[in-house]
């Protein structure tokens, strides 16, 4: 067995997960298991980090569905024994509409996908941390979560419950030398937000206020502009002594 460190990576079919996947795979200081319900892109990542020399399962997952995490969570620390890093970054976007027009469809979704799955993600990943008194847990929150999004109500106040998940689990798991921090995105082009921009075209949907970042061209990010700090996050020397940190790399777009 290899002596590298065990990384969880949920959400790692595509967008920001599959990058950051790739980019650890490079790094070369972990062996991951990768999660995510989408089956055949999840099966794509992991041949791309394999194709990096990294070892990597994946399991299928709903990251919403309790049983499901705690099975995922079984395979880990059947396979390994430990899990000390988790980047836990599924996450679903109801389109962007007016308040009055939210769905209970469109709550459901981002409740089960961001609230919900952060929740049992870090609950069930947490008890093999506290076994072995050590870990870092790192949410994907987004610039939503810190400030109002227009058009996009219940998203934004799953991802200020992410937020909020963070800093209590911070509290809670600090005695056990677990360190739960937040990477809060802005807008960067995967297919989330790709979606969200045809939907916004195709409805000439215009947020009652907008939100636009400050830097790049086409004031988005390029998923290349953010594996670099996840990656600097998955590294215990940088975080040693972080843990309750929101941090953000969102063009300037909370300002
Ligand atoms: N792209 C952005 O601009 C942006 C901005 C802020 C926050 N975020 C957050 O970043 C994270 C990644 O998003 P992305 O932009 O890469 O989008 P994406 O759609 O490419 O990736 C999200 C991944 O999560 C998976 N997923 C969703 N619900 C799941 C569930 N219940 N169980 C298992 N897997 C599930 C999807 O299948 C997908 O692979 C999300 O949490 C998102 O809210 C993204």
């Amino acid at each position: 067995m290899s002596n590298k460190k065990i990384a969880l990576i949920s959400g790692a079919a595509t967008g920001i997960g599959r990058a950051a996947v790739v980019r650890l795979a490079e790094d070369g200081v972990y062996d991951m298991i990768l999660a995510d319900w989408n089956k055949a892109e999840l099966e794509q990542t992991a041949q791309m980090c394999k194709e990096k020399g990294a070892a990597a399962d994946s399991v299928v997952t709903d990251m919403g569905k309790e049983a499901e995490v705690e099975a995922l969570v079984k395979f880990a620390a059947d396979k390994y024994g430990r899990v000390d890093f988790f980047f836990n970054n599924q996450g679903a976007i109801h389109m962007p509409k007016d308040f009055e027009n939210i769905t209970a469809e469109d709550m459901d979704l981002v409740i089960h996908s961001n609230f919900k799955a952060c929740f049992f993600g870090m609950k069930h990943v947490a008890r093999v941390m506290i076994r072995q008194k050590s870990g870092h847990i790192l949410n994907t929150g987004s610039s939503s979560g810190l400030r109002p999004e227009t058009g996009f109500s219940v998203y934004s106040a799953t991802k200020h419950a992410v937020i909020g998940l963070t800093k209590v689990a911070a509290i809670e798991f600090a005695r056990y030398n677990i360190r739960v921090n937040c990477l809060c995105p802005g807008g960067y082009i995967t297919p989330l937000t790709v979606a969200v921009g045809q939907y916004m075209q195709e409805h000439s949907y215009a947020q009652p206020k907008s939100s636009v970042a400050l830097l790049g061209p086409a004031k988005m990010g390029d998923v290349s502009e953010i594996v670099g700090m996840i990656s600097a996050l998955a590294d215990d020397a940088n975080t040693s002594y972080m843990t309750g940190a929101i941090v953000s790399l969102d063009g300037g777009n909370t300002l």
